[in-house]
């Protein structure tokens, strides 16, 4: 289970997304650790997380590579084009057993096209290639795709389920139960890893929803008996 005394770090923290999910967690008591390139930056929105949080919360910034060192519960949260690079860069620094929950989505957007539009990955989905890229031993889980960055940012709670699929059954447990934490959200096992392709996905048709629509939307799964839902 995640506690107090296993911070979660934010590898990219400071975008809208990483930001959305770090105050969720925050007000719900958890320690954070927001990352990124840049210490300075990552302090900076710490502090604005903690502004919005509240006093209490637990929140500092540091480098990616620190933060990997600090902790090991690790949710990722940059654009596609950084994806591959900044794991590279980063193995050194992630310690053994880690999780690292990945919430990339290979938008075309990465490589100049449309947001609505993902891109074709070798190895089947964002996550799956995070799964190549950690170090062995290393657990990776697919989660968080399919929310608003928009809303995460706000005060409501969200309408929303969050679809978790990982080969570690221990990993997507412990990831459903952070995803529980956010107020409105229910956590459904969403089977193994190379179902990320699918949520992959459903974000693009999201984006182009919301644009169409000038909205916020999110996904429900209705009809699976009441313990599929965390
Ligand atoms: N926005 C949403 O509503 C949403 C919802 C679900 C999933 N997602 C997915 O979550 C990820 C993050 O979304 P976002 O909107 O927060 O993205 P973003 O603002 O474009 O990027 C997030 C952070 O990633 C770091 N970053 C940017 N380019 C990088 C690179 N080339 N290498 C390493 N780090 C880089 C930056 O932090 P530093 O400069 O501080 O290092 C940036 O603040 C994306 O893959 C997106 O598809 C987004």
């Amino acid at each position: 289970m995640s506690d107090a005394s296993r911070p979660i770090a934010i590898l990219g923290g400071t975008g809208p997304a990483g930001m959305g999910v770090a105050l969720r967690w925050a007000r719900a008591g958890e320690t954070i650790i927001i990352g990124s390139r840049d210490t300075l930056r990552a302090q900076e929105t710490a502090g604005k997380i903690k502004q919005k949080a509240g006093n209490q919360a637990s929140v500092s910034g540091m480098e990616n590579s620190a933060a990997c060192a600090a902790t090991d519960l690790l949710v990722l949260t940059v654009p596609f084009e950084g994806q591959a690079p900044l794991l590279k860069q980063l193995k050194p620094a992630i310690r053994p057993g880690s999780i690292l929950i990945d919430a990339t989505v290979a938008l075309a957007a990465s490589v100049g096209g449309r947001a609505s539009r993902t891109l074709g990955v070798w190895q089947g989905s964002s996550a799956q290639q995070a799964a190549e890229l950690v170090p062995k031993g290393v657990s990776v889980v697919a989660a968080f795709h399919n929310l608003s960055a928009e809303l995460l940012n706000g005060d409501n709670p969200l309408d929303c389920d969050v679809i978790v699929c990982s080969d570690d059954a221990n990993a997507a447990q412990l990831t459903r139960a952070l995803a529980a934490k956010i107020p409105g959200i229910r956590a459904i096992d969403g089977g193994k890893l190379e179902n990320a392709r699918i949520l992959e996905q459903i974000t693009a048709l999201l984006v182009g929803l919301n644009i169409r629509h000038k909205g916020h939307g999110g996904i429900r799964i209705t009809g699976l008996p009441p313990e599929a839902y965390k």
